[in-house]
């Protein structure tokens, strides 16, 4: 048994950010996980192909070393408003690996949460398509998980997806609520809030002003 929570849509758009299901219950236990995973093959620019009940476009996430740890850098385009603003989230998370022996179990901390959640890389190849999962459990409420299909590319071939959408099935996650990230039209999102002098940082939510901008 699944819910979302519905929320006001300001609220809404700022945890999109971190999209994300909740379901009943505690967290899956046995989450599949890439073993050996190497993680500087690992790094860089991962457009997101699919993704837990997500109402982003253009979502691709920059994961680069940082110190110890990674920095995970999520891009995305919201068009909730009005169509000739430019809605963009540039959103920065912390990944951890506790455990050095087993790099694909990782920790990680989005910005607007206090707290670490397991994050795992399920499988990989590198060069062309992930999947990753992550998952806490919120007291009083059950858990909270975020599946991602990953494609080094803006899309990724039907037979791939397909057979990484059912690895969400074997361990228990709800793959029905991976839905899929449209990656057209992408060119122009914004990299960074300083990039452009009309934009408005509200947060982690960055308005373009300037629609020719797209
Ligand atoms: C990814 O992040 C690195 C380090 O901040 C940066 O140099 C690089 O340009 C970024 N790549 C993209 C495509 O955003």
């Amino acid at each position: 048994m699944k819910f979302i929570c519905v929320l006001p849509v300001a609220l809404l758009l700022v945890g999109s950010v971190v999209s994300h299901q909740y379901n009943l219950g505690s967290c899956p236990p046995d989450v599949p996980f890439q073993s050996h995973l190497d993680i500087d093959k690992f790094l860089g620019v991962w457009y997101v192909i699919q993704m837990s009940s997500s109402a982003s476009a253009c979502h691709k996430l920059n994961i680069t070393r940082d110190g110890e740890d990674l920095r995970l850098v999520t891009y995305s385009r919201y068009g909730l408003l009005q169509k000739a603003v430019d809605h963009t989230f540039i959103d920065t998370a912390a990944l951890r690996m506790p455990d050095p022996t087993e790099p694909a179990k990782m920790k990680i901390k989005y910005s607007m949460y206090m707290w670490w959640e397991d994050f795992t890389v399920i499988s990989t190849d590198y060069d062309n398509f992930a999947a990753a999962f992550s998952c806490v459990n919120v007291i009083h409420v059950g858990n909270r998980q975020n599946g991602m299909i990953l494609s080094r590319k803006p899309y990724l071939d039907l037979a791939t997806a397909d057979s990484l959408r059912k690895t969400f099935e074997f361990f228990g996650a709800d793959r029905s609520s991976l839905s899929f990230i449209n990656q057209k039209d992408c060119t122009g999102l914004l990299k960074s809030k300083s990039e452009h002098d009309r934009i408005i940082s509200l947060g982690t939510l960055n308005i373009n002003r300037d629609p020719k901008h797209k």
